[in-house]
């Protein structure tokens, strides 16, 4: 990298370094890496430049997460956005009025609701190659699925898919758009802040037309959920839009291809489901807890001079990062933390956070990927990584295999 890191706000720095990864903890198999960081580095916490910290144990993680009122998510990410994104770099108690309105739209009963028609959107992708025995599945299932059930679960119509995917990239997968960005950052920037613009004006539009005719989709709960007696603004709609599109279509694309490499590559644990499919939601749980897809937490800086609970003292203004995926290993919680075991029990894994900024999205999360086990496994159930195609590649930001090939 040939840019001066120190130059960038702290929040940027430690986001910058953890998508780039460290040569300790390897894309491809990061979970000895994660416990190799916990024991060489008293807590588990890494300091690798001035003002930034990692967290690798899950003490300190639990701490960072619970104590939102010593560790602020407000911070700046770069992210092409103009304002703060909503929730998630909001604190309580605004943080509160936010999760209010939205906990119920996101509810388990609502997402039960939402299942057949996920069910037809996944079994629609699988139409279009099952017959010739083989698929790019990153490309042609996990990258599209998620983007169509948001499109399903937004009231946008069908033909939006490519605008949706479109929009993900430039902030996403900014090298798609423009392949320098792949080594310089600034590049990745400019990508990703022209990209931010098109998203702003891609929900306005649609936000017009639903204040003109409501229908019973998202769009319209977000424009008439009210709180107290309050609803939200335009701009607040927009701020929460944009972090939807962010949050809820790469990690569950991601998980997809983390799930089925695991899963082709371990035809012992895939026969496990295909003989009791009852068995898929324990299946989900315990492959986000080894694989855990979102393996960084979003920035948080200290507020005030803090002891953390191994006795390090953190400045206030210090920003730390929580590495998920490296709690989810931590052998204090995860005595067997490296067997694979879909009947586990009492998984309290945290592939989808903790604390207040917990994903709200986690139940819709989990019926797409039980959806997309189950579904597929009835129609493909004996696939491998096509010949040619075993070595997989991880590349950097969130875990996930790039041209996951499989054959059946
Ligand atoms: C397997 C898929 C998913 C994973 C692994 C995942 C993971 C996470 C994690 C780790 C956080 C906490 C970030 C932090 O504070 O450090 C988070 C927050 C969030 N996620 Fe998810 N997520 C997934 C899917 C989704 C989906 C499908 C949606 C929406 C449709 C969504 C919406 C959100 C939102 C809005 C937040 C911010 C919550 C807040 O700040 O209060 N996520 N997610």
């Amino acid at each position: 990298m040939d840019f001066d890191m120190m130059s960038l706000p702290p929040a940027v720095r430690v986001s910058v370094f953890t998508r780039v990864g460290l040569a300790e903890v390897p894309m491809e198999c990061p979970q000895a890496g994660y416990v190799a960081m916990q024991q060489q580095h008293e807590g588990g916490l890494l300091c690798p430049m001035d003002g930034i910290a990692v967290s690798f144990g899950r003490e300190i993680t639990d701490y960072v997460l619970r104590h939102h009122e010593l560790f602020s998510s407000a911070v700046d990410l770069p992210l092409g956005n103009v304002r703060p994104l909503i929730p998630l770099n909001v604190d309580p108690p605004k943080h509160s009025k936010y999760r209010k309105i939205l906990d119920p739209l996101f509810a388990p009963k609502r997402m039960d609701a939402m299942e057949a028609d996920i069910a037809e959107r996944a079994n629609k992708f699988i139409d279009e190659f099952i017959e010739r025995g083989e698929c790019n599945f990153t490309e042609q299932f996990a990258e599209l699925f998620p983007s169509a059930v948001f499109l399903g679960l937004m009231g946008l119509p069908w033909e939006e898919l490519h605008t949706m995917l479109h929009l993900r990239d430039g902030i996403l997968h900014p090298e798609k758009i423009d392949p320098a960005a792949v080594t310089d950052p600034l590049v990745s920037f400019a990508v990703m802040n022209a990209t931010g613009q098109e998203i702003y004006a891609f929900f306005n539009e649609h936000l017009d037309a639903r204040e003109a005719n409501p229908t019973s989709d998202m769009l319209t709960h977000f424009i008439t959920a009210e709180v107290d007696g309050e609803s939200m603004t335009r701009e607040e709609v927009l701020d929460l839009c944009y972090l939807f599109l962010i949050a809820g279509l790469d990690t569950v694309s991601d998980s997809l291809t983390c799930l089925f490499a695991f899963l082709a590559q371990h035809p012992e644990h895939r026969q496990q489901i295909i003989d009791d499919p009852a068995l898929i939601p324990g299946a989900v749980e315990e492959l986000l807890r080894w694989e855990t897809p979102v393996a960084y937490g979003v920035p948080r800086e200290a507020t005030q001079d803090v002891t953390l609970p191994n006795g390090v003292q953190v400045p206030k203004g210090m920003v730390i990062t929580v590495a998920y995926g490296a709690s989810n290993v931590d052998p204090g919680e995860y005595p067997d933390g490296f067997d694979v075991r879909f009947d586990r029990e009492n998984n309290r894994h945290i592939a989808f956070g903790g604390g207040v900024h917990r994903c709200l999205g986690s139940h819709l999360a989990r019926r797409e990927l039980r959806i997309a086990l189950a579904e597929w496994h009835k129609r493909i159930p004996q696939y491998a990584l096509k010949p040619g195609h075993e070595q997989l590649e991880f590349p950097q930001g969130l875990r996930h295999v790039k041209d996951l090939t499989l054959s059946w």
